[in-house]
């Protein structure tokens, strides 16, 4: 089904509040999602409600795009990633960050959870991702373009922009939260790494691996939307540690990286705020 942007936006215009010029969009991460608590004057609109987006493709409760503030700043928050790994298609996705763009944000500030193939970078640690490696089964920009959102072919430079990773550099001194600096690498999943694949990635140059933010990141490319990543470290990856990777540790070791975002974030958001009006 192709899904009119059209259709979306009468949807999202309904519950959006008068006057509502979101400055940001926030995507949560699994165990991330308490970072969406500190939202004020929360609106949400459960994914179901949304054109396309099908429900049997989404979480459930925490599958809600919340409009409010933060720090006083202005955000569309998406409360609940939809993954490829789920049978979730490209164009599901597409829609959210779509609609992220139509509402008039002109960054993106993506978190997620990520395993560390740097030793020294453990579980609970933040990493702000710099670059990445697709290593999906494919792009999100396949097909006919739309040439009102983007050019056919996208520049991938700077897909992570400078400036505004130099802000949050400066926002995570300012509230002294260590973080460290990486490539970030896409997996399909559902299932972890092999020790073998993770050697592999070490050797090409990633940090960080995780199932996620590889498509938002083209997709907001695509429209133009500036965007700025953090992840954070919930293991380290596939043969580095005797500690099994789990979903459960994923999610315990996430609310330890979520006290440190729900600090960084608003802060973070407050720079942009203060350079880009
Ligand atoms: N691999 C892939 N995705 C992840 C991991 C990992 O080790 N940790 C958190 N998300």
């Amino acid at each position: 089904m192709t899904v009119k942007m059209a259709e979306v936006m009468e949807v999202i215009n309904r519950y959006t509040p008068k006057g509502f010029a979101p400055k940001a969009g926030l995507i949560l991460g699994s165990g991330l999602s308490s970072l969406a608590e500190q939202i004020t004057n929360p609106v949400s609109i459960p994914y179901q409600a949304i054109p396309g987006l099908q429900a049997g493709a989404v979480y459930g409760h925490a599958s809600l795009l919340v409009m409010g503030q933060l720090n006083n700043i202005p955000v569309v928050c998406l409360r609940g990633r939809l993954h490829l790994y789920e049978g979730v298609s490209y164009e599901s996705i597409r829609t959210l960050v779509q609609i992220v763009k139509r509402l008039g944000a002109g960054v993106l500030m993506i978190t997620c959870a990520a395993g560390s193939m740097r030793p020294e970078v453990g579980p609970g640690e933040l990493m702000m991702i710099q670059d990445h490696i697709n290593f999906h089964p494919g792009n999100p920009l396949v097909g006919p373009n739309d040439e009102t959102i983007g050019p056919r072919f996208v520049s991938m430079d700077d897909a992570y922009d400078p400036m505004l990773q130099d802000l949050m550099v400066s926002a995570s001194n300012r509230i002294n939260i260590p973080l460290h600096k990486g490539v970030y690498i896409s997996t399909l999943g559902p299932s972890f790494e092999t020790p073998a694949e993770i050697r592999a990635f070490k050797s090409w140059g990633a940090d960080a691996v995780g199932m996620s933010v590889v498509p938002e990141v083209i997709i907001a490319r695509h429209s133009g939307i500036r965007v700025a990543c953090v992840a954070a470290i919930t293991n380290l990856a596939a043969g580095m540690s005797k500690e099994k990777i789990s979903h459960e540790g994923t999610l315990h070791f996430g609310e330890i990286g979520a006290r440190k975002l729900i600090k960084l974030v608003p802060e973070f958001l407050k720079e942009v705020s203060n350079v880009l009006g």
